[in-house]
């Protein structure tokens, strides 16, 4: 760090953690909520944006509300949300507000939670913020189709008393796949994203729209609340002579800390909040680059500083963020689950390891990969504990037994990224790899690296069926996908 100090947790502010976390309940008293509900109206449909800069045209898109990304949906912490969803589109959706703790009749998961919503028709959500944090919302309908054509928007809650920074921004990233006059490649769901790393765009964008300039000020500190809504990109930001402080992931307080190599990475549907003290190079441009592709890297936006200094230096206000009342899980009485992925192109010699689970398939791995086409439907491509899910899912994959901790050890066998993503709970992300996290994070979404290892433990508090998938959209439209049961 430069010139300021990041102030870090102490033990005792970790006691503390823990101690609110114990008497933490759930949902506070209806009454008292019922004073702090906040109203919102959704209305999913299709719509034109700017996406590319000029001469270009307008895209069609699907948004919300006309917006894109859709309207920021914000609520302090322990208010109440009501959201009016109403479907304007020619096609069934839902909601579904991922990273918040919501009761699973609010989930908006088709089939598994609720009926879809037919056209013309509208379904009502209503929950608490129980954390506070950044979060956003998108269908679970189709979602590789809905969610790429932009479907998605912000959802924050804010602290009783947030940290103090100058501006409060959202950065919503996504990318598109575009023609060279900005239309909408229509290859949603082919087979080929399915099977590789999914439909990654050939245009990125910030809140909607291909970046130019960012304007900042000298000495000004930011907390950049960032959220990958793209189906399948993975982003790996340098911000060059700045140097970020990762303050949340996934919504959730985080010690304060340099991300690892300086480089701030968000799977899909992953969310980082850092402070960025504007405290670098200041006599010109910066450029922010995303170096995930390696070969491909680009740069993302410039941040210039076209205005007055605001201050010298950057100022010496904390940043760590209060504690979410989540339950502390208990490593010693937890119980232990093996999950396993399998799939995807290369992962013939893997499937050929699972034998019986894959029937009747050839023992020569080149014609097992001539045989999926005939033998499987799109659903079968990824697979979990050798299952590759079709359609609906309805049938646990694991009943875990409620208010208990739950180790889920993963195994990533395959040679693809995958950021999991379970529904209705933050876990602790305690292991990669066989070796300790130095933050146990807490993450709704953990992205794995090919042929990774990682361990997560929680406390499985929230009664239901709740899904956990992997969120590069394609792939879970292609069988990465089930059902933990808490009961
Ligand atoms: Cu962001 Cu199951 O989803
Ligand atoms: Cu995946």
């Amino acid at each position: 760090m430069s010139d300021f100090q990041v102030p870090t947790l102490t033990r005792r502010a970790l006691l503390a953690f823990a101690a609110t976390v114990s008497a933490g309940a759930m949902l506070p008293p209806q009454s008292k909520a019922a004073a702090r509900t906040r109203e919102f109206r959704l209305r999913p449909g299709p719509g034109r944006a700017q996406i590319t800069p000029e001469p270009h045209g307008d895209t069609a898109v699907w948004c919300y509300d006309g917006s894109l990304p859709g309207p920021e949906i914000r609520v302090r912490q322990g208010g109440r949300l009501r959201i009016v969803v109403e479907n304007a589109l020619d096609e069934e959706t839902t909601v579904h507000w991922h990273g918040v703790r919501v009761p699973n009749a609010m989930d908006g998961v088709p089939y598994l939670t609720q009926a879809p919503i037919a056209p013309g028709k509208s379904f009502t959500y209503e929950f608490d913020a129980v954390d506070a944090g950044t979060f956003w919302y998108h269908p679970h309908q189709r979602s590789f189709e809905q969610v790429g054509r932009g479907l998605y928007g912000p959802l924050i809650v804010d602290e009783a008393d947030p940290v103090r920074v100058d501006r409060d921004l959202i950065w919503v990233l996504s990318d598109w796949r575009l023609t060279k006059t900005a239309e909408m490649r229509e290859d949603f769901g082919n087979r080929h994203d399915m099977m590789h790393n999914g439909r990654v765009g050939n245009t990125v964008t910030i809140n909607g729209r291909v970046p130019d300039a960012f304007p900042v000020r000298k000495g000004e500190r930011i907390r950049l609340r960032l959220i990958n809504a793209a189906n399948a990109r993975i982003f790996s930001l340098d911000f060059g002579s700045h140097e970020p402080v990762v303050i949340a992931m996934d919504g959730q307080p985080v010690e304060p800390h340099a991300p690892e190599g300086g480089l701030v990475v968000l799977g899909p549907a992953m969310r980082v909040d850092i402070v960025l003290d504007m405290t670098g190079d200041t006599r010109s441009r910066v450029s922010v680059i995303d170096r995930f592709y390696k070969g491909l890297e680009y740069r993302l936006v410039d941040l210039s500083y076209e205005d007055e200094p605001l201050r010298e230096t950057a100022p010496d206000w904390p940043v760590a963020l209060p504690p979410n009342p989540l339950p502390e899980p208990d490593l010693a009485t937890a119980s232990r689950h093996e999950v396993t992925f399998n799939g995807g192109m290369m992962g013939a010699m893997v499937m050929q390891e699972m034998g019986g689970s894959m029937g009747d398939m050839g023992k020569d791995s080149s014609s097992m990969m001539g045989n999926m086409g005939g033998m499987m439907h799109s659903g079968g491509i990824w697979f979990i504990n050798g299952i590759a899910a079709e359609g609906h899912v309805m049938d646990p994959m694991l009943t875990l037994a409620r208010d208990k901790s739950h180790v889920i050890a993963m195994t990533n066998a395959t040679a693809w990224h995958h950021p999991m993503h379970l529904h209705g709970h933050s876990f602790r992300v305690i292991s990669r790899n066989g070796k300790p996290t130095r933050h146990r994070e807490w993450q709704d979404t953990v992205l794995m690296s090919p042929r990774e290892r990682i361990e997560i433990v929680f406390v499985a508090d929230n009664p239901g069926d709740w899904m956990f998938h992997c969120h590069i959209l394609e792939h879970q439209a292609a069988g990465m996908m089930g059902v933990f049961r808490v009961v």
